[in-house]
């Protein structure tokens, strides 16, 4: 049988959710797979299989997903250490290095992944690449609002990313405006980046940069669900 890629998306989020045990702090991720994991978790609360669980969205549509599914939530300022954040990936690395935030959620996410334990990554194998960028879809870079222009230019100009694409995502007319009141600046690249831990280290130095998706040596565990079954790989 052939599953859909919601299914595996499905399957590699119920695995994860096996990783929460009772008594946990949790970070719940954002997206398209981290909702069937956040979905899940809120089933074994209500049923009584997890208990005593406080948990920590990464973003506001999470966060209101969590509540609508009576999940106990708190800030990190509440809960600063986690025992295991869930979530998705735009693009994995044999190295598990990883791509995130093409749901523009990537600085609360990255905040609660490094304030946790472990981090379970949680995708279906068609984000599986050989090399970070290789994907051809957007590696994304949050801005401050002031000057967006320039840092665009600046980020376009960068030795450590050369032949990107750079451009400024939109929502309909205007500019896409993140969780955090930033904006987001796409990169695309022909060829995966050479050097990732250089490209993040240059992005990052920018003035103006408040975060950027190079997921780098955080993912602990990442579950990978594919038409040959649910492969768990351990950092
Ligand atoms: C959100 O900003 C992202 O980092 C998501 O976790 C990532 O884009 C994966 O999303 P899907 O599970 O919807 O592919």
């Amino acid at each position: 049988v052939q599953l859909s890629q919601d299914e595996l998306k499905k399957q590699a989020a119920w695995k994860a959710v096996e990783y929460v045990k009772s008594g946990m702090r949790v970070g719940l991720g954002t997206g398209s797979t981290a909702a069937f994991a956040v979905a899940r978790v809120g089933e074994l609360l209500s049923n009584g299989t997890l208990t005593d669980i406080v948990c920590v969205p990464t973003s506001v549509a999470t966060q209101q997903q969590a509540e609508s599914l009576g999940i106990p939530l708190a800030t990190l300022d509440e809960v600063p250490k986690l025992d295991v954040a869930i979530d998705g990936a735009d693009e994995v690395d044999p190295a598990l290095n990883v791509v995130k935030g093409r749901g523009g959620a990537l600085l609360r996410e990255k905040m609660v992944e490094m304030a946790s334990d472990s981090f379970v990554c949680i995708v279906d194998e068609t984000k599986l690449v050989s090399g970070l960028g290789g994907s051809k879809l957007a590696m994304p870079v949050e801005i401050v609002q002031f000057c967006w222009k320039y840092n665009l230019e600046r980020l376009r100009s960068l030795e450590e990313v050369a032949g990107c694409e750079a451009k400024l995502r939109m929502d309909g007319d205007a500019p896409y405006v993140t969780d955090n009141s930033n904006y987001i600046v796409d990169l695309y690249f022909e060829e995966p980046i050479k050097d990732s831990y250089a490209a993040a280290k240059a992005i990052s130095a920018l003035e103006g940069v408040v975060d950027h998706g190079l997921f780098l040596d955080m993912v602990t565990t990442c579950i990978i669900a594919g038409s040959d079954g649910v492969i768990v790989k351990e950092k």
